[in-house]
């Protein structure tokens, strides 16, 4: 039998290291043994990567919240559906880069799309897939502009500044303080492997609850 698949999420502002955190919980988790499949969001499927650059790339974007939430969440249906499901049921865990939480947060509580019609889209759009923990990379908003500094051209959302940052930083402690069943949060100020370690204990805790009993993995 299977061991039963896990997935994961990793969340935080622009700057917070989200993607670099997610390369290296991938790598660890296969040091382990696990099949971890790394998926990003919006995107991940062939029509989520087209949703991607409808939503995110310059020049485009789109304008009205609640237009941007129903594509971010049609996105995500179609990775549940195409990816996410069938890779937990052979047993993977599956590592996403970003999830329904960033729709609460900047459609929905920054956006101003009603956050109980996000929670109820989000229910359909996962059912019974929905993430085991997600990991919000907590990061001032300060530091995390001056990293983003060094990075190449902002995407339409990013293009959006510094007081925007902080509101969508406030947004996700928000959100995380409401549901501390299912989030996360790391502080991400430190080295990479500083923050992988922290990453990496919430995720040994996760892996241990879900282990069969008797196993050690
Ligand atoms: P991001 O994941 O940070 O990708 P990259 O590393 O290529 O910049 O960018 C995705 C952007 O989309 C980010 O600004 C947040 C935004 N976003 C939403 O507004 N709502 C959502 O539901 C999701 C998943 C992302």
């Amino acid at each position: 039998m299977p061991t039963a698949g896990i997935l994961l999420a990793v969340e935080g502002v622009d700057g917070s290291g989200k993607s670099v955190q997610v390369g290296l919980l991938a790598d660890a988790l296969r040091r382990r043994g696990r099949v971890v499949q790394v998926l990003r969001e919006p995107g991940g499927t062939s029509l989520g990567e087209e949703l991607r650059r409808a939503l995110l790339d310059q020049g485009r974007g789109v304008d009205d919240a609640l237009v941007a939430a129903l594509l971010f969440m049609a996105s995500r249906r179609q990775l549940v559906v195409e990816k996410i499901e069938p890779a937990l049921a052979r047993g993977e865990v599956v590592v996403l880069d970003r999830s329904f939480v960033s729709t609460w947060v900047y459609q929905g509580i920054v956006g101003g799309v009603d956050l109980a019609f996000l929670e109820s889209l989000t229910e359909r759009v996962h059912g019974p897939a929905m993430p085991d923990c997600i990991l919000l990379l907590d990061l001032e908003a300060s530091v995390a502009m001056a990293r983003r500094e060094d990075r190449g051209a902002p995407d339409a959302i990013e293009e959006r500044g510094a007081a925007y940052l902080a509101c969508i930083g406030d947004a996700f402690r928000q959100i995380a303080a409401q549901r501390p069943d299912r989030i996360q949060v790391v502080d991400a100020d430190g080295t990479v492997e500083a923050v992988h370690e922290r990453c990496m204990t919430i995720v040994e805790a996760v892996l241990a609850a879900r282990a069969p009993e008797g196993s050690s993995s």
